[in-house]
């Protein structure tokens, strides 16, 4: 019989971290594998959204984005990125950054062409790139500050390279890029005439006093840069698939073509209430930070405790741990016992690394959750020895 399914499809499997909420569904273990609050979106935004449907907003939105959508980015990503962008020309409203970087690898690169992927890595971009028929490179980032060595990221950069991947606070590593690195990153992208997809999910999440940069306000870099962001992190709404883009009108112009046959749109009445959330005051945006900082800490005192060996986020809400101590065979069988006993859900670490032995003695937990999960979890996590 003939094969049905596309090499492309063959070459990247299902999503560990989706596979791992169902494996806590199904053992009743503490979910810190996938990285979604379990607390409730603001009041604000919900209201927002149900007077949207009352509404009747309830058709296709403009396919780039709602209006009052795109203003608001433009405002928030002016006063806070310091990146100005016409609402009209530059913004691309879609289904989340899921869908805005594989947009952004459709619309932008050809097949045969290379993107750099700073490894360890958020899972999606590997598919992506497969999607968009294009070539990883991969450049290691080395604990414990998840530093890359500039010679080898120099070295990744070829005639064949047409973008690279930052993301920013970095999932799962919890790296926040410095100035000096990305001004590095800058200078190769435009000595090598490439493009920078940026994922800024976690802009918004820092830790002491963590400064977040936008690749794209560096001199030279607005006009090769594309820009992502969106609701899931920031306003605890990762159902609700909204997310966005920002690039120059030549290269939106391309990303919105993309976009429209992917999907059309986002959610139209939820696309309303986001922009209700974008303006939100700055006590809002501290709020934030300050309860992520608590979820952090209490994650990291209740690892210290245990044969974890953790590396401190500085962004973001996950943290990598070295299980070394363990004496495991591997990343998934930990992963795999863990989660039926003593009962708490991780990533086995191998899902972020091309080479999966790479990632053998490391699992990331995430601590965007209740302190009553965390307590639950820090109790099941005591019970833990090593051999
Ligand atoms: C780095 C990173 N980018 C993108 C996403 C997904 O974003 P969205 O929900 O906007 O599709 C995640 C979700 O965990 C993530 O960690």
């Amino acid at each position: 019989m003939r094969k049905f399914t596309s090499a492309k499809a063959d070459r990247f499997t299902e999503s560990v971290i989706r596979d791992m909420t169902r494996q806590a569904n199904r053992y009743g273990a503490v979910n810190l594998a996938q990285g979604f609050p379990d607390f409730p979106a603001p009041e604000a935004m919900k209201r927002a959204a149900c007077e949207a449907i009352n509404r009747d907003v309830n058709q296709y939105a403009v396919t780039w984005g709602a209006k009052s959508l795109r203003d608001a980015i433009a405002v928030r990503s002016a006063a806070y990125n310091r990146i100005p962008c016409d609402p009209e020309t530059m913004i691309t409203v879609t289904c989340g950054v899921t869908e805005a970087m594989c947009v952004a690898m459709l619309g932008c690169v050809d097949p045969g062409e290379e993107v750099i992927i700073f490894e360890p890595f958020y899972e999606n971009y590997g598919p992506d790139g497969i999607l968009a028929g294009a070539n990883p490179r991969f450049v290691r980032l080395r604990p414990p500050h998840f530093d890359f060595d500039p010679a080898e990221l120099r070295a990744a950069f070829t005639k064949r390279t047409k973008a690279i991947v930052v993301n920013t606070p970095n999932n799962p590593t919890g790296k926040v890029f410095t100035r000096k690195e990305l001004e590095l990153i800058a200078q190769l992208c435009i000595e090598h005439d490439c493009l920078a997809f940026t994922d800024e999910i976690y802009e918004y999440i820092l830790y002491d006093g963590a400064e977040h940069i936008s690749l794209a306000t560096l001199p030279g870099m607005a006009e090769r840069t594309v820009t992502m962001s969106g609701l899931s992190k920031t306003w605890s709404a990762t159902g609700w698939r909204i997310g966005w883009m920002i690039a120059s009108p030549q290269i939106t112009s391309a990303l919105r073509k993309v976009h429209d046959f992917l999907t059309v749109g986002a959610p139209a009445p939820l696309q309303e209430a986001a922009a209700v959330a974008l303006q939100f005051g700055p006590e809002y945006f501290r709020e934030l930070a300050r309860g992520y900082q608590a979820r952090r800490d209490l994650l990291i005192e209740v690892l210290r405790d245990t044969p974890f060996r953790t590396v401190v986020p500085a962004g973001a809400y996950y943290a990598m741990s070295d299980i070394s101590a363990f004496r495991a065979s591997d990343d998934v069988s930990f992963a795999m016992q863990l989660v039926q006993s003593p009962g708490v859900a991780v990533v086995p670490g191998s899902s972020f690394f091309a080479q999966p032995s790479d990632g053998r003695e490391l699992v990331r937990f995430c601590f965007s959750k209740r302190d009553e999960t965390l307590r639950e979890a820090a109790r099941r996590l005591s019970l833990l020895r090593a051999p």
